[in-house]
C-alpha cells in the first residue's frame, strides 16, 4: 500500500503497528491475514461509532468475521468499572470465546476500556487496537496497557496485555476537533523531549499537521524499542511517565474535566520549570517547551494550588512507600528517573507552578 508504515514491536506475542490511510475501510482483510474468521466484538464511544462503525463493520463482515457491537458514552468519566462491566456482560451475552477477538476502536479511552476488558475476560482473550485520535496512534494504542479510572485516581486498576494488532488509519485524524488533536500532540512532544531533539523540532516548527503520519511513525518506533525493553515498565519505561506526575494531579483536580494530552501538556512545563529551578535541567529547556506546547495549543500551567496537586499526586502509582519517583529532562532529547521522598514533592511543584 503506498504511504503505508509499519513498525515491528517484538514482545510477548510480537505484533506490528500499520500506519496508512485508508486502514479502517481495509481492516477486515488486514486482520483476516492475522487470524481465522471468529467472532470480532467491536468496541467504540458514542462519537467515533457513527463516524467510523459502520466502515468497520462492512470491513470485517466482507472478510468473513462475525461482528458485534458495543458502544459506550464518549469520555474519560466513563472510563470506569461500569462500563468496563458493561463491556464484559456484553462479550459474556454474545457468547464471545478465546478464539474470538476484541477491537478497541477510538481513541486512548476506549483502548484502555476494552483492552482492559480482553485482559480478564474469560482471563485474556485477544485483542486490536483501531486508534482514531492522535493520542492512541503515537501512544496508548501501543506497548500494551490498559485501566480504568477509580474513585482514588487515575489508571489504578488495570492490566498488561500486548495488542494482537495495531491498524492506525490516518484519515481519522481529519475529523478530529482542534483540542483533541492538541492533545495527543502533547504525548508526541512529550517523545520528543524524551529521545530525539529532531523529532521535538519538528513540533517547534508546525511539521506536525503536515505531515501527521511521520510523526506517528517515529513515535511509536520509539515507543516499542522502550516497551520491549521493558514491557512490565521495571525501569526505563517509566520514562514514558514524562508529564505525568503533575498530569494525572490536574486531571483529578478537574474531575476528569481536563483532557488528558492537556494535563500531560501542563506537566511537562511545570516539570521542565522545576527541574531548571531545582538544577537537574539545563537552560532553556523549559522556555522552548513552554514555548511549544503554546504553539500546539496547550496549556503550560495550572490554576490548582500546589497542595491540591500534590495531595492528588500522592494516589499516583509512580508512589512507592516514602517515596516518589519523577521524570526530569536534562536536556532536550534526555531525561532521568529522579527519586525524591513524598514529602519533598510539594516544593517540586510549587517551583514548576512560580518558576
Ligand atoms: P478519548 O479516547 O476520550 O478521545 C477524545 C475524544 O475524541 C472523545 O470524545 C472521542 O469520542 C473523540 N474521538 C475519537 N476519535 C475521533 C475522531 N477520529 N474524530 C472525532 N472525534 C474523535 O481520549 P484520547 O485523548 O484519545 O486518550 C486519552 C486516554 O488515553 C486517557 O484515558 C489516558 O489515560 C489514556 N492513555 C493511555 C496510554 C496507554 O499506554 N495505555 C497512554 C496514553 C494515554
Ligand atoms: N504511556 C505510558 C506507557 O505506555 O508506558
Amino acid at each position: 500500500m503506498p504511504d503505508s508504515k509499519s513498525i515491528q514491536v517484538n514482545t510477548t506475542p510480537a505484533y506490528s503497528v500499520t500506519i496508512a490511510p485508508g486502514l479502517l475501510a481495509a481492516c477486515g482483510s488486514h486482520l483476516r491475514a492475522l487470524m481465522p474468521p471468529c467472532h470480532m466484538a467491536v468496541v467504540a464511544d458514542s462519537t467515533v461509532a457513527p463516524l467510523y462503525l459502520d466502515t468497520v463493520q462492512k470491513s470485517l463482515s466482507g472478510a468473513g468475521f462475525t461482528v458485534s457491537t458495543c458502544v459506550f458514552p464518549a469520555g474519560e468519566e466513563h472510563k470506569n468499572f461500569s462500563t468496563l462491566s458493561m463491556i464484559l456482560e456484553f462479550l459474556a451475552e454474545r457468547r464471545l470465546t478465546r478464539t474470538d477477538c476484541v477491537a478497541a476502536l477510538g481513541g486512548g479511552v476506549t483502548g484502555d476500556m476494552a483492552g482492559f476488558a480482553a485482559a480478564v475476560y474469560l482471563r485474556g482473550i485477544r485483542y486490536v487496537q483501531l486508534p482514531t485520535t492522535l493520542l492512541a496512534a503515537v501512544d496508548s494504542s501501543v506497548g500494551g496497557k490498559t485501566a480504568i479510572d477509580l474513585r482514588g485516581g487515575k489508571n489504578l486498576a488495570g492490566a498488561f496485555l500486548q495488542p494482537a494488532a495495531v491498524l492506525c488509519d490516518t484519515d481519522c485524524l481529519a475529523t478530529l476537533p482542534r483540542e483533541v488533536f492538541a492533545g495527543g500532540a502533547a504525548e508526541a512532544i512529550k517523545t520528543g523531549v524524551l529521545c530525539d531533539e529532531s523529532l521535538f523540532s519538528l513540533f517547534e516548527d508546525g511539521t506536525l499537521a503536515a505531515e501527521p503520519s511521520e510523526v506517528i511513525a517515529r513515535c511509536v518506533a520509539y515507543k516499542a524499542g522502550v516497551v520491549e525493553r521493558d514491557e512490565r515498565e521495571q525501569g526505563e519505561r517509566r520514562l514514558l511517565n514524562l508529564g505525568h506526575t503533575v498530569g494525572h494531579a490536574i486531571e483529578a483536580c478537574s474531575g476528569y474535566a481536563i483532557p488528558h494530552g492537556h494535563a500531560v501538556a501542563a506537566g511537562l512545563a511545570v516539570i521542565a520549570r522545576a527541574g531548571e529551578t531545582l538544577g537537574w535541567t539545563e537552560e532553556p529547556v523549559a522556555a522552548r517547551v513552554a514555548a511549544c506546547l503554546r504553539q500546539n495549543g496547550l496549556p503550560t500551567g495550572s490554576d490548582f494550588s500546589p497542595e491540591a496537586l500534590a495531595e492528588a499526586a500522592y494516589a499516583d502509582k509512580k508512589r512507592s512507600g516514602g517515596d516518589i519517583t519523577l521524570v526530569v529532562p536534562k536536556r532536550i532529547g534526555l531525561c532521568q528517573l529522579k527519586k525524591i521522598p513524598v514529602r519533598e514533592l510539594l516544593s517540586v511543584i510549587q517551583a514548576g507552578l512560580e518558576g
